[in-house]
């Protein structure tokens, strides 16, 4: 299937393109090792100190609140525990917060409606395990990444569907607007893919053989496959993706305080230690 190679191809010439932190991979491991690469930059250029200060140029959708837009739906990111929004991204939401001096207003929405809420300036910013697109980048900007990701295939235990080229003609179920969403459409046709509101409703699709497979973001799908019987990942991975904070293009100062806060949790070890706290190590 020669049109899928092509885009997988395009895909890793983009990703190369956006080359953030470099080597992005499905293991535990070797993104341990691309973060820690990442803090020995970082550990340069991070300067000591709060930066509160830099938060008096910054223009809040809120007075006082750093606003963040995301789906929490998409474990160990972001997800409900005791009805309360927990995962890496709250977590480091919460400290580059505290690095501002504003308290941190998580909002819930639709995947698909962070991007225009963040470009409307309804909140400060849209932190939802969102990889950098080319065409995302069109409308809103983005901070430094803080993970890397592979978007994978989860199929039926005892599935046909061995590989990525095994997927034509069946039926693939994605959550919408995702880039999972973006390049199944591409490459397997409109037809063949099923959107769903969550990722998980994906998941349960394939549990019950409404579709085939479901192609998501790594992590999430480890979450997805150990909290339901009878489904693997394939080891055919597919495309890698840096993920970061989506801002909006009228709020430099902002972008620019994320990237000191991110630099600094970096620095310190801090984001390693979140990371590790909800990705323990295989
Ligand atoms: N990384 C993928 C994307 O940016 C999926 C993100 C889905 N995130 C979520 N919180 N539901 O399109």
């Amino acid at each position: 299937m020669k049109n899928f190679k092509k885009i997988i191809a395009a895909l890793l010439a983009g990703a190369m393109l956006m080359a953030f932190t470099a080597c992005g991979t499905a293991n535990t491991a070797s993104e341990t090792e691309s973060m820690n690469e990442s803090v020995a930059e970082s550990a340069a250029s991070a300067e000591d100190g709060a930066s509160a200060a830099d938060a008096a140029d910054i223009k809040f959708a809120t007075a006082g609140k750093l606003t963040m837009a995301t789906n929490a739906s998409f474990p160990p990111y972001e997800y409900y525990e005791n009805e309360k929004i927990v995962g890496i991204d709250a977590e480091v939401a919460e400290l580059i917060a505290q690095k501002l001096g504003v308290e941190l207003e998580i909002k819930d929405m639709e995947f698909g409606s962070i991007i225009g809420a963040v470009q409307t300036g309804a909140v400060d910013m849209g932190m939802a395990g969102m990889t950098v697109t080319e065409d995302r980048l069109k409308t809103v900007d983005f901070s430094d990444s803080y993970a890397t990701a592979v978007q994978v295939v989860i199929v039926k235990e005892d599935s046909e569907i061995a590989t990525v080229e095994d997927l034509e003609g069946k039926k693939v179920g994605v959550q919408e607007n995702t880039t999972g969403d973006i390049y199944a459409s591409k490459d397997l046709g409109e037809d063949a893919v099923k959107r769903y509101n969550k990722g998980n409703d994906a998941v349960a699709a394939l549990v019950s053989g409404v579709v085939d497979a479901v192609i998501i973001d790594n992590e999430p799908a480890k979450s997805f496959v150990a909290a339901n019987e009878g489904l693997k990942i394939l080891d055919t991975s597919y495309a890698d993706e840096q993920y970061a904070v989506a801002t909006s293009k009228d709020n430099t100062a902002l972008t620019e305080a994320i990237n000191k806060a991110l630099g600094e949790l970096k620095a310190d070890g801090t984001l390693d230690e979140i990371v590790n706290k909800y990705i323990p190590a295989e």
